[in-house]
């Protein structure tokens, strides 16, 4: 089966140092992956690569959305890959906090929506529809993610573990076809680590793929179909979560970091 996100040999240089190195990486329909490794390993610049932060040095970034032909992604700018149907979350959140959870949310609608700014200063009749649209559009989001009752409350205000929600809720507002996430585990107590695996969970079977960033192994041994192990920009394994767990080059690498760091 061809893979929708197809990455062939991606490297990227910062002046002398060379953050990527030839990695290839391929994400199918449907699959939940991770790419897990020290850090410093090059992850954020894998996701800042394939959504246009940052402009490859080398290599092939290929997206193959459903029933669409091929296009390269080299190139794009961030906005142009989201609405490629590719959406992100960040490692460090990246919310508007003096606006309310809706609005954070109608944001991430608003790439997808006609009107744009003509029609936000103007609002002919046309557009207010939309609006309306959109509200009940992030509504629905709100809900799936389990935050409608947090709706008018700002950003700012909501548990860490809910503002980690609320970023996949905006990236989903994009209405991708695919979701990558970096490390949105990063600072949730177990309780939400364990609603997070359900909520990706549930991502999942909606029928969006997903490319993962994650330290926390528990999480990613429970819920990916193939992992990707990177060190020093390198791919050294890859694999089902069987396969990753006792791969003696990743104990090394990665559990080994793990044990020093402990
Ligand atoms: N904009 C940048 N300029 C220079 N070096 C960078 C930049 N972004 C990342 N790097 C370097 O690339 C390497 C990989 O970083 P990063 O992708 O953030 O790792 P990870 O997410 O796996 O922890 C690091 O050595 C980091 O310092
Ligand atoms: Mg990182």
């Amino acid at each position: 089966m061809q893979p929708i996100l197809n990455v062939q040999n991606l490297t990227m240089d910062f002046g002398g140092i060379r953050a990527l190195d030839h990695l290839s990486l391929q994400v199918h329909s449907g699959e939940i992956v991770a790419l897990i490794g020290p850090n410093g390993a090059g992850k954020t610049t894998f996701f800042n690569c394939i959504t246009g932060i940052y402009k490859p040095t080398k290599g092939d970034l290929l997206l193959t959305p459903p029933g669409k032909k091929t296009k390269k992604l080299n190139g794009l700018k961030p906005n142009k890959v989201t609405e490629q149907g590719l959406a992100r979350t960040f490692q460090n959140i990246r919310l508007f906090p003096n606006m309310t959870v809706l609005e954070n949310v109608m944001i991430g609608r608003h790439c997808r929506t006609r009107s744009k700014i003509f029609g936000a200063i103007f609002r002919p009749p046309g557009t207010r529809r939309e609006e309306e649209e959109i509200i009940q559009d992030s509504l629905d989001i709100l809900k799936k993610i389990g935050l409608a009752q947090l709706a008018n409350e700002y950003a700012k205000n909501l548990p860490y573990g809910a503002q980690r929600r609320l970023e996949i809720a905006r990236a989903l507002a994009t209405n991708p076809f695919m979701l990558l996430l970096d490390e949105p585990a990063a600072g949730m107590n177990p309780q939400e680590t364990l609603e997070l695996d359900e909520l990706i969970t549930t991502i999942r079977d909606d029928g969006l793929a997903i490319l993962l960033i994650e330290h926390d192994m528990k999480l990613v041994m429970n819920i990916s179909d193939s992992i990707f192990v990177v060190d020093y920009g390198k791919k050294i394994a890859e694999g089902s979560p069987e396969e990753i767990a006792k791969n003696p080059a990743v104990i090394k690498a990665y559990l080994g970091e793990e044990i020093e760091h402990a």
